[in-house]
């Protein structure tokens, strides 16, 4: 069959982050305490995800902590070195990590990921971020954290110079020959040169092409700066969204904006960040969740809404009365998400305890018998809500159930593959092979001549 005919397949992406769950989930019985920098936790983790037919493993990060922040972000594996740990340990899952745009280097993190990429033959992929804590600049010798909109800036150019740095060598430039010595073809490859505004960079690079060509970029960041950055840049977006209907506008949005870039519809997939919970019936599933939600106290869940906005201490208010006027807070950080629980709180009349306990222990949207969550996967996905879903389990159980129990139902129902079909990430997405920007322009010259 080929690509066109074939039916459109929902995509799956696993999140690995400590103890599934909420941020007190390490507490429940099931789980396990040190799950967030336990190796052995999260190659089993990984190895569940496998024999799911996963398309990839997804890790978040941050870059700055404090004694408020929740027990997984105190002490946690940098997404890079757990995911070359998981490369020699899993066979075909795409392995994507996090890492910031405002707080690296391109060179540097065009040779991790482009490493990554080969020592996992193809599997790597980045989830591409602005960060958004201001703490984060004393962490890494700078005055202030950039605005929200200049983060975005840098990040474009950044994305830019990374691509053009994985451009250095062409496919087929290290020719290897013992006999003659030659090493590689000196026409095939190409030194960047680039000026910008944020960045000098002279390149190439020192790691060639990939089996996938380069690794695949995520986009994490919902708001209009966000979206415009993945529409011209990345080959996938993870968001958020709490209804099909936002969802879908939001998919739309996306889709037109690609077009708007010369890019076709096909070129970026749209991944909603879901957390689940099966139950052999809803009363059980809904049990399971309370197990969870019982664990996080009111001062913990105001500790966790404070860090969206700057770590503001909600302390201070009546947790009863409506939610407070904080102002602008929170433009500057996780604008996109603030801006939601703002106008949330506004128009449903939400008090601070509402607001605090929605946040951090929020009813997953997909929650019920197995054959209920693959149901509510299967509404989204065929409302043009989106491509595909990163699911994180909302118990530290509940992955396992939803690889056993879920999966099954999307795979007999055609929604989902029974094996892999292709090696790396690229192929399991279904995204075109990006074409070397001067083999590219070798062709057309010669198509030109010819
Ligand atoms: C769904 C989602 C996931 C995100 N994941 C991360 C993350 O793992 N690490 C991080 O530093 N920032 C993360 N961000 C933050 C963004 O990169 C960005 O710094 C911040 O949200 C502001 O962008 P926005 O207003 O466009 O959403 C995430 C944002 C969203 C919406």
């Amino acid at each position: 069959m080929s690509d066109k005919t074939k039916k459109r397949q929902i995509r799956l992406g696993a999140i690995i982050q400590g103890a599934s769950g909420n941020m007190s989930a390490w507490r429940h019985k099931d789980a396990v305490a040190d799950a967030s920098i336990n190796f052995d936790y999260c190659k089993a983790l990984a190895k569940k995800a496998e024999e799911g037919k996963i398309d990839f493993l997804f890790i978040a990060d941050g870059l700055y902590i404090n004694h408020k922040s929740i027990p997984h972000f105190l002490n946690r594996f940098e997404p890079i070195t757990l995911l070359s740990g998981l490369a020699s340990t899993t066979s075909h899952i795409g392995l994507v990590g996090t890492l910031s745009t405002s707080y690296s280097d391109p060179f540097t993190v065009a040779r991790q990921f482009s490493s990554l990429d080969h020592l996992s033959d193809g599997r790597a992929g980045w989830n591409v971020v602005t960060s958004p804590l201001e703490g984060s600049a004393k962490n890494f010798s700078r005055a202030e954290h950039p605005e929200h909109g200049k983060r975005y800036h840098i990040a474009t150019e950044f994305l830019q110079v990374t691509k053009g740095l994985w451009d250095s060598w062409e496919d087929d430039a290290f020719i290897r020959d013992k006999e003659t010595g030659v090493f590689f073809d000196p026409d095939k490859l190409h030194t960047l040169h680039h000026k910008g505004e944020y960045f000098s960079v002279e390149g190439p690079l020192n790691v060639g092409r990939s089996r996938q060509g380069r690794p695949i970029l995520f986009q994490a960041g919902a708001s209009e700066d966000g979206k415009k950055l993945a529409a011209g840049e990345a080959d996938a977006i993870y968001t958020r969204q709490e209804t099909i209907e936002l969802a879908r506008e939001f998919y739309l949005d996306v889709k037109r904006q690609l077009v708007e870039n010369g890019r076709s519809e096909d070129d970026l997939l749209l991944f909603q960040g879901i957390s689940i919970i099966v139950g052999d019936s809803a009363e059980d599933a809904e049990r399971k969740y309370w197990e969870t939600a019982e664990l996080v106290t009111i001062e913990n869940a105001l500790d966790y809404l404070g860090r969206y906005f700057e770590h503001h201490d909600f302390k201070q208010y009546p947790l009863d009365a409506p939610f407070p006027d904080i102002g602008d807070l929170g433009q500057n950080s996780f604008r996109s998400t603030t801006d939601t629980i703002k106008s949330n709180a506004r128009e449903r009349g939400l008090t601070l305890r509402q607001v605090a306990l929605q946040a951090a222990t929020p009813l997953p949207s997909f929650i019920g018998t197995a054959e209920t969550v693959a149901k509510g996967l299967q509404q989204w996905f065929e409302a043009g809500a989106t491509d595909g879903f990163i699911v994180r389990g909302g118990t530290p159980t509940a992955f396992d159930d939803f690889v056993d129990q879920v999966i099954p139902i999307l795979q007999a129902r055609g929604l989902f593959r029974h094996d892999y079909e292709g090696e790396t990430l690229r192929g399991h997405l279904g995204l075109p092979f990006p074409v070397n920007r001067y083999a590219a322009t070798t062709n057309e010259e010669l198509a030109r001549a010819s």
